[in-house]
């Protein structure tokens, strides 16, 4: 297949450096660890790794609190091991993406110490200082994404700085024409090294209103739901001027070849698909993360698919996620046998497919007890089942005692189950989730319908069943899912050809002759292919 860039025929595989391999047995994973596991990735089939950030950093918000853009952690190890590691992956035909942090950086940068040192400081204005309100409180009603203030008074000068997270996570202001240019030099020293693209942290905040002014309450706040949802964030983020930030940032990618951009970004699909820019002149790929925030039946998931086809911009290349650092497993939303639907579903949608590490052995969510929690916003706001913890547990390898990803106690409790879930054990199993992941990526690259070609959603009449076409030329094949608990049987709108089963979600069928209808299992989905 020659067609499309890599980002688009590919496959991205999140990697969360601090629970992927430990190499130097400190129970934390590193650099050294992805390295020797490059060959895991090749194996699995995916096209490209994104790391989560790498760079030194005091750790309060476990990395996305960056003290210097241009360095490793000691803790991930060392630019030396970066380098290397790049180079094997290339070597390898596989592509690295970074985690770039531009919103904030940790209090402990360079730059924060230096504006914080006095009112006329010239890197003042890097970061966004404001007076108290007149009755000594915070600037505004901004809140912190991870509970209480968005605001933090610094006794030295008597100002607040902003942090939409972490008071150790000062917001740069990017309106702010020298921030932007030390920020591009920070792409650049990346890309000249020869990184493959960025994933933007937060893209959607970069730019905050001019004036300050207050956020809305959100009329549906429940006390159940995170601090921050009391407000609707109508002021602090998503401001149109963002749009030129996001440009400009794509103007430094395209002076690379083969580079992508890809933007974090929580937004409605209506807002989201704005970052595809003018003129497709932004993120190539702006996050979409509905699966996630959709509820997981099968009407409205068709729907979900239908609103954001429709509403993607000529030449807006589509991208879907089912999981990631922030937000609870797959497995654990929506049980290990459905997960197996979700990795079918993932991947033979049209669009870039992002992976969660762990996802294909199904890791589901780990129980973390308190005393061992690491996560802030667990610490912040707990017990309200906020905390990211029970995502990022170490990746289980094998049987031994710490499931082969360290020598010692992990960072982050491992699945009481590692001796049964882990990849050794998964992949001699041929009928096991991890199978099943291998196979669809393989199907993925053999077949252009599936990787570059179009959407169609079929009309069926059974409930819980979501059926649509990809097709590329003669390469056509359909995909029946059945969402729900009851086996099914599915009317086929086209009759006119004969099909069979390229693949089933439980690694039977294939091969087996399908007519006008075909019957699924409760939790099975189907690729089916004309013969
Ligand atoms: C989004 C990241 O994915 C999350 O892990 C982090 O806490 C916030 N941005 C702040 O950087």
């Amino acid at each position: 297949m020659s067609d499309g860039s890599w980002w688009k025929r590919g496959v991205i595989y999140q990697v969360y450096p601090r629970s992927f391999q430990d190499s130097n047995d400190d129970g934390i994973g590193d650099l050294e660890g992805v390295r020797r596991r490059l060959d895991y990735f090749v194996w699995l089939g995916v096209d490209a790794i994104w790391l989560s950030p790498i760079f030194v950093s005091p750790m309060a918000d476990f990395g996305y609190d960056v003290a210097d853009y241009q360095a490793v952690d000691p803790i991930f190890g060392s630019l030396a091991d970066f380098d290397r590691l790049l180079a094997q992956a290339h070597a390898r035909g596989l592509r690295v993406v970074l985690d770039f942090v531009p919103n904030h950086t940790s209090i402990e940068h360079e730059w924060f110490r230096e504006s914080r040192a006095c009112r006329d400081n010239p890197k003042r204005d890097w970061y966004i200082w404001r007076d108290p309100a007149p009755d000594g409180g915070p600037p505004n009603n901004w809140l912190s994404n991870f509970g209480g203030p968005g605001w933090t008074r610094d006794s030295l000068t008597g100002q607040y700085y902003y942090h939409a997270f972490l008071p150790q996570q000062p917001d740069l202001n990017w309106r702010n024409p020298l921030v932007r240019e030390a920020m591009f030099d920070v792409l650049r020293f990346w890309l000249d090294r020869g990184v493959d693209g960025f994933r933007v942290d937060v893209l959607w905040h970069l730019i905050k209103d001019e004036w300050f002014r207050d956020n809305p309450p959100n009329l549906g706040y429940d006390a159940h739901q995170a601090e921050i949802q009391r407000h609707l964030q109508v002021h602090s983020a998503d401001q149109p001027e963002v749009h030129e930030v996001v440009a400009q940032m794509r103007g430094v990618i395209d002076a690379y070849p083969e580079r992508v951009l890809i933007g974090e970004i929580y937004l409605p699909i209506e807002r989201l698909v704005a970052y595809y820019g003018r003129d497709l002149s932004g993120a190539h790929l702006p996050f979409n993360f509905q699966l996630i925030q959709t509820a997981w039946n099968a009407h409205e998931i068709a729907a979900l698919i239908r609103d954001y086809e429709e509403a993607l911009p000529d030449g807006g290349w589509p991208n879907w996620v089912l999981g990631n650092h922030d937000q609870p497993r797959i497995g654990a939303r929506v049980g290990k046998r459905q997960a197996r639907v979700a990795a079918m579903l993932l991947l033979t949608l049209r669009g870039t497919p992002t992976l969660y590490y762990g996802d294909e052995i199904c890791l589901c969510k780990v129980d973390v007890p308190p005393e061992q929690v690491q996560d802030p916003w667990e610490k912040n706001e707990p017990g309200r089942g906020l905390g990211r913890d029970p995502e990022r547990t170490p990746m289980q390898w094998d049987a031994s005692a710490f499931a082969g990803f360290s020598a010692r106690a992990p960072w982050l409790p491992l699945d009481p189950d590692h001796e049964r879930c882990n990849v050794a054990r998964l992949s001699e199993d041929q009928g096991s989730i991890l199978t099943l992941y291998r196979r669809l990526l393989v199907a993925r690259r053999a077949h252009a319908g599936l990787c570059l070609g179009d959407y169609a959603q079929l009309a069926v009449a059974e409930p819980d069943v979501i059926a649509y076409e990809r097709a590329r030329g003669a390469d056509r094949l359909i995909v029946v899912l059945n969402l729900g608990r009851e086996p099914r049987e599915v009317h086929l709108p086209q009759t006119d050809d004969r099909r069979s089963v390229m693949l089933s979600t439980f690694l039977d069928r294939e091969g087996e002759p399908v007519g006008r209808s075909v019957s699924l299992r409760a939790d099975e989905g189907v690729i089916l292919r004309y013969c």
